[in-house]
């Protein structure tokens, strides 16, 4: 039971220090954390207030809140889908049901064997410092977000040495490689996640994510880390997708929004 949850605490702990390279963390209450970034103000991903390890009261809730509304931003709260009374708790509060997170694992298995599907000739690279421009237009290109290029290229940038990045470039048919996906892999907490998981449009269904996932894996096993993990909303419908791959799901985070309320005071 205790091996369960701390490997349920270091998974959260991973994606909320992925999350403070993109949002500004507020440690705002206890073991709550609030994440918050006025760039990017509609990504639930990085806009948060993150209440899987711990409770808050009514008022504590209310000043969480009141830091997202201050910025013309909608408040998002996340909560273990098995916790009834937090849920119960942000209804009553006002709060939607809006997403939910499936977060899944992928141990190191022998006998996966990603090497006959990918045959498309798109290599995978470590990004180096030079690269990063060419990462971070992948990355909006394949989420097109090409709008918000700046503010995660000055995020990768500053946080460059805790990242591993991997960018693919396809050759097969092209007179010089062009980037075609990307993710990133971030070590914490014992844990290696992968992140930002993403093919250019005109380059899917080639075998490029796979052959991400498949170097992710690699990197676990290198660094001697027992599985990889990844977040995924199920209004992605990427949940058979991740599955193919051999991914099972960990646990099941539930997303909450309260829509920005104008004028509201503490
Ligand atoms: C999801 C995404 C990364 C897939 O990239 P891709 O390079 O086209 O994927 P691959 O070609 O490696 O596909 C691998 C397998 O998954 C399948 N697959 C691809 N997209 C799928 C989807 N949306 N749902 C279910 N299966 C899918 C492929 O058919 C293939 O199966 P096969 O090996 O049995 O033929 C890409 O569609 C994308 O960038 N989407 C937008 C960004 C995003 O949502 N990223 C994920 C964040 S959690």
């Amino acid at each position: 039971m205790n091996e369960i949850a701390d490997s349920y605490l270091n998974m959260e702990a991973n994606e909320e220090a992925f999350c403070s390279i993109w949002a500004d963390r507020i440690r705002f209450y206890k073991d709550v954390s609030l994440f918050i970034n006025r760039k990017l103000p509609s990504d639930y991903f990085y806009n948060r207030l993150n209440l899987c390890k711990a409770e808050i009261s009514c008022e504590v809730l209310r000043k969480a809140e009141y830091l997202f509304f201050m910025s013309n931003m909608n408040c998002y709260a996340y909560v273990h889908e098995e916790n009834a009374d937090i849920q119960r708790r942000l209804i009553r509060a006002g709060y939607i049901w809006i997403d939910t997170m499936d977060v899944m694992t992928l141990s190191r298995e022998p006998d996966l064997d990603y090497t006959n599907k990918a045959n498309t000739d798109a290599p995978v690279f470590k990004v180096k410092n030079v690269d990063i421009p060419s990462w971070v237009r992948t990355l909006c290109e394949s989420f097109e977000m090409l709008e918000m290029q700046t503010e995660i290229k000055q995020r990768v940038e500053r946080h460059f040495d805790k990242l591993i990045l991997l960018i693919s470039y396809v050759c097969s048919g092209l007179s010089h490689p062009q980037p075609g996906g990307c993710c990133a892999l971030f070590i914490n907490h014992g844990i290696i996640g992968l992140y930002c998981l993403g093919t250019i449009p005109k380059f899917r269904g080639k075998g490029i994510a796979r052959k991400m996932v498949a170097s992710g894996l690699q990197y676990a096993f290198n660094y001697d880390l027992d599985y990889l993990l990844l977040q995924t909303f199920e209004s992605q419908d990427l949940f058979s997708f991740y599955s193919k791959f051999g991914f099972k799901l960990a646990y099941k985070k539930r997303v909450f929004e309260k829509k920005y309320q104008n004028g509201l005071k503490l």
